[in-house]
């Protein structure tokens, strides 16, 4: 990078000296050229005006800083006009002109000596003063020298004719003035004709042809120019007129000098061009120097006499021109040679500066070079050093954590045995209806604890699953109304305790989505034991569930009217460890976070909206269908929902903050209630009932059998009072569909009604009612039917849950509730010694979901399954230490244990002996 930047560099400076190089050479041949000279001239036609123009060439040659920019006008005086103004418009620093007419080129003349620039005007004149110099012959006196010679040719007498050149020109206006006026004196001479003869040949003939008749007479004709002398001598012998003298003017060498010599023409009046004094005068002017206005050239007559001297002069001159020219020429290409020796001289100097330059430079870049190397290999050597340190810091600190992870993986799984164990005598400890209050309150609190830091350490577990990726979501489709209905309904006993609106709100029936319920359990109990914290005694809170078919999401809000977050809590509220500034509910900042991260596995989004001191509003969205999950990610069996016990940890948690009554101490009224719906579209008969038995009952009341029944669906009561006949849903239809749904089918119903036929009882009995009374009845044989149906169920909860194995009596439930818990309870049994049984072998082998499994299991035997399970390889080990003659640690892993230490540990636990103790007591 750095070299091609260096190079880059100094390669442009090349270029640029190079080019100034070039430039200053051709400005050296430019700075010759210092002023340009415009030069008009009326026309170029005639040897003469070449002449001029040859001559002012030549002289040029001698001042190498003058430019001619030269245009001649077809002896057109508009067109020269025009020229002239072309050539001001370029910029001419001084005007050399020979006007065609005087008249039309005055204007235009003043005009550019009027602005600054130096005119000289050459050969015709302006009708003006205003011009620098003036060059040319005394045409006056050439005439009068033509009129003299021409009278002493004729010895004074004869005819004469003129041909005259252009008329409005200056030199034929004078040379006619100067000729008359020298014939003036010689009384016999006369000038018989003048014809306009205009400088050019064809026009001369054709006049002096037109003269014919006259030229017998004539005895000499005066041309004002050698070109139309010719013409008239052309014309003469044409029509005859061999003996006419004709006098000419000019007298250009090869010209009109050969036509005297070859006697062609009399005379010819030497007119010199003036060229070369006009590039001189120019010169002069452009320099500065004084010039007088006007430079005139010598005249004399060329005839026999001297034209012969003149023509070896002229020729000598001709040939000095020549070589002038040749030497100019040589001259010239000597300086193109020079200049172009000189600009190769100096582009060699420039490249032989460079190359010098460069050399250093390249000595220079070379050790630099050197030295940037030798230092780059020293940083390379420092940082493969350092990325070695780092390689091996990183894979030592990858290690520290690994370890550390592990270790806290190890520990927290450790933590949990303790912690059932220490729940264990507890609740069995709990279980003693002679605790006093306070022990009991101390042993609550004891309990509450060990469940709150359980749940703890089975969030870090879950969150290092997460974190590992090592727990993949496995979906399954499930109705979320009745599984948020489920967790909803396991918040009811604290919403009661604590005067809570707790409740769900649906417009849905049902609503099929694809989650792994495990997860979501874990989400929406975390989300409504939060709401539970953060919310004050008879607040209100609020799971809500939508379907939005335009982007095809459910949408789930967890809403509660309790303290708020601030915009800061708001923004941080799902950052791990992120524990808000809550005194009273310090978390551990992962539940949120921990839910979060749950809820993209979904594919699904959460959010948090609050405002401080208003309550908090929590919006869960899933996408619906499966589509987006991978095949991997669909479940093959169904999964179920939390464990019992984790559920309880929630539970425990919230029941933690309130202070514990003693149930046997505490009056009536604040023993837990059962629930019990009472579905009765009269007003007053309602309110009778409420009044009666809102003293051992907890009441919840519909007044038509639609709303009856989602009730039922919402709050699962313990028992349902129904009318018969009533708007909506009657009572028998609403029986039958209470029965024949698994979530509500255990749920004792009492039917009430006015009609008293007999088919009309047995119709309500076929509905599955548990009991039918008619109107009027008496409030004691209600309240007795009550009693009866309660401690029944309750005695069918204990019977299945006492002794293991059990056996189940006939006629103790229902059909279909017998038929659940013998095939429950012999699945369990079957497993008994299976140390790897777990819930999902139970709902496996009953084809029923987990939660429909825990649901059945609590209401039919109000007890957990885990537990039950524990309590059925006790049972069965208890059993065999009994009667078979069987080790303690065959029994152990004859009932399941994973260990025999782990055996007997628990047996202790439970039942206070140890399993040898037991054993020897046989
Ligand atoms: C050339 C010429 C000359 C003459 C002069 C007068 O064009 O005709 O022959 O002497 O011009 O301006």
């Amino acid at each position: 990078m750095f070299y091609r930047d260096f190079a880059r560099k100094y390669f442009s400076l090349f270029i640029c000296v190079c080019l100034l190089t070039c430039m200053s050479s051709c400005e050296l041949n430019k700075e010759t050229r210092k002023f340009r000279i415009g030069f008009s001239q009326c026309g170029d036609a005639d040897d003469w005006r070449k002449s001029m123009l040859g001559e002012m060439k030549r002289e040029l040659a001698f001042y190498p800083e003058m430019e001619l920019l030269y245009k001649q006008a077809d002896d057109n005086s508009e067109k020269q006009v025009q020229q002239v103004r072309a050539l001001l418009k370029e910029k001419i620093n001084l005007l050399i002109i020979s006007p065609n007419e005087a008249q039309p080129l005055t204007p235009v003349v003043e005009e550019a000596f009027n602005s600054g620039i130096p005119v000289i005007v050459v050969d015709r004149k302006i009708a003006s003063s205003l011009y620098s110099n003036y060059i040319g012959a005394d045409n006056y006196q050439l005439g009068k020298m033509a009129g003299d010679y021409v009278a002493s040719l004729l010895q004074g007498k004869g005819n004469i004719i003129e041909v005259t050149g252009l008329p409005a020109s200056s030199p034929a206006i004078d040379r006619d003035h100067g000729f008359r006026d020298a014939l003036n004196t010689f009384k016999q001479i006369h000038l018989i004709a003048k014809v306009p003869g205009d400088w050019i040949k064809p026009k001369a003939e054709k006049e002096i042809s037109s003269l014919k008749q006259m030229l017998p007479s004539a005895n000499l004709i005066f041309a004002h120019n050698d070109v139309m002398a010719r013409g008239t001598y052309e014309a003469c012998k044409t029509n005859g007129a061999n003996n006419i003298k004709i006098i000419g003017v000019d007298a250009l060498p090869g010209m009109g000098m050969e036509l005297v010599s070859n006697k062609i023409l009399t005379a010819s009046m030497l007119y010199p061009t003036g060229g070369a004094e006009a590039i001189r005068n120019a010169v002069k002017i452009l320099n500065g120097q004084s010039l007088g206005k006007e430079t005139l050239l010598q005249t004399l007559v060329v005839d026999s006499s001297n034209v012969h001297l003149m023509k070896l002069q002229s020729d000598k001159m001709l040939s000095q021109q020549r070589d002038i020219e040749k030497q100019q020429d040589m001259l010239a290409e000597q300086k193109r040679i020079y200049n172009n020796q000189r600009a190769l001289l100096y582009v060699l100097t420039c490249s032989l500066g460079l190359a010098i330059f460069f050399a250093g430079l390249l000595f220079y870049s070379r050790n630099l070079n050197k030295k940037i190397n030798k230092q780059l290999a020293n940083q390379n050597d420092e940082i493969s050093r350092q990325s070695a340190q780092l390689i091996e810091m990183s894979a030592r600190a990858q290690a520290a954590h690994e370890a550390r992870l592990n270790f806290f993986t190890n520990i927290s799984h450790e933590f949990r045995t303790p912690l059932t164990l220490i729940m264990g005598p507890v609740d069995g400890m709990l279980e003693n209806p002679k605790l006093q209050a306070h022990t009991r309150q101390q042993l609550m609190l004891i309990r509450n604890n060990a469940m709150r830091l359980l749940r703890l350490v089975n969030q870090l577990i879950d969150f290092r699953k997460i974190e590992f990726n090592k727990w993949k979501i496995r979906a399954s489709e499930n109705d979320l109304v009745f599984f948020a209905n489920e967790i909803v309904q396991a918040f009811q006993e604290i919403a009661r305790k604590r005067g809570i609106d707790c409740r769900m709100l649906t417009k849905e029936r049902q609503l099929p989505v694809w989650i792994d319920v495990t997860m979501v359990d874990k989400v929406l109990y975390n989300l409504l034991s939060n709401s539970f914290k953060f919310t004050a005694d008879n607040g209100s809170i609020i799971l809500s569930i939508e379907k939005n078919s335009e982007t095809d999401q459910a949408i789930i809000h967890v809403q509660d009217n309790g303290i708020g977050m601030t915009p800061d809590e708001q923004a941080h509220a799902f950052d791990t460890f992120y524990q808000g500034d809550h005194e009273s509910h310090k978390g551990s900042g992962l539940g949120l976070s921990l839910s979060k991260e749950l809820i993209e596995l979904h594919r699904g989004s959460i959010s948090v909206n609050s405002q401080k001191g208003k309550g908090t509003t929590f919006t869960i969205t899933l996408p619906l269908g499966n589509s987006h999950f991978s095949p991997e990610e669909i479940a093959t069996a169904d999964a179920g929902p939390l464990a019992d016990s984790e559920k309880e940890l929630f539970i425990a948690d919230l029941l933690s903050s309130i202070p514990v009554i003693d149930e046997q101490d505490a009056p009536v009224s604040e023993k837990r209630k059962e629930t019990l719906l009472i579905i009765e579209d009269n007003p007053e008969l309602r309110q009778f009932l409420h009044t009666q038995l809102s003293a051992r009952y907890h009441i919840i009341e519909a007044d038509n059998g639609t709303k009856g029944l989602q009730m039922a669906f919402d709050n699962l009561p313990d028992v349902v009072i129904c009318d018969i006949t009533m708007p909506g849903k009657d009572g028998i239809t609403l029986t039958g569909l209470l029965k024949n749904d698994i979530r509500t089918s255990h749920i004792p119903v009492i039917l009430l009604t006015a009609r008293t036929a007999m088919e009309q009882q047995i119709e309500g009995f076929r509905s599955m009612a548990d009991a039918y009374i008619t109107k009027p009845f008496q409030f004691a044989v209600l309240n007795e039917t009550l009693t009866s149906l309660l401690s029944n169920r309750n005695k069918l909860k204990e019977h299945f849950t006492t002794e293991v194995p059990a056996v189940i009596r006939p006629g103790a439930a229902k059909k279909t509730d017998r038929k659940f818990v013998s095939e429950f309870i012999s699945v369990v049994e079957n497993n008994i010694s299976n140390d790897h049984f777990v819930i999902d072998d139970i709902c496996k082998a009953m084809c029923i979901s987990k939660v429909q499994l825990y649901r059945k299991v609590k209401t039919l035997m109000g007890t957990n399954i885990n537990e039950y399970i524990l309590n059925a390889r006790l049972q069965k080990a208890k059993y065999y230490l009994q009667h078979e003659d069987l080790s303690v640690s065959e029994v152990s892993y004859k009932t399941g244990f994973s260990s025999p230490a782990y055996f007997a540990t628990v047996f202790k636990t439970k039942t206070g002996v140890s399993p040898t103790a037991f054993k020897s007591q046989r």
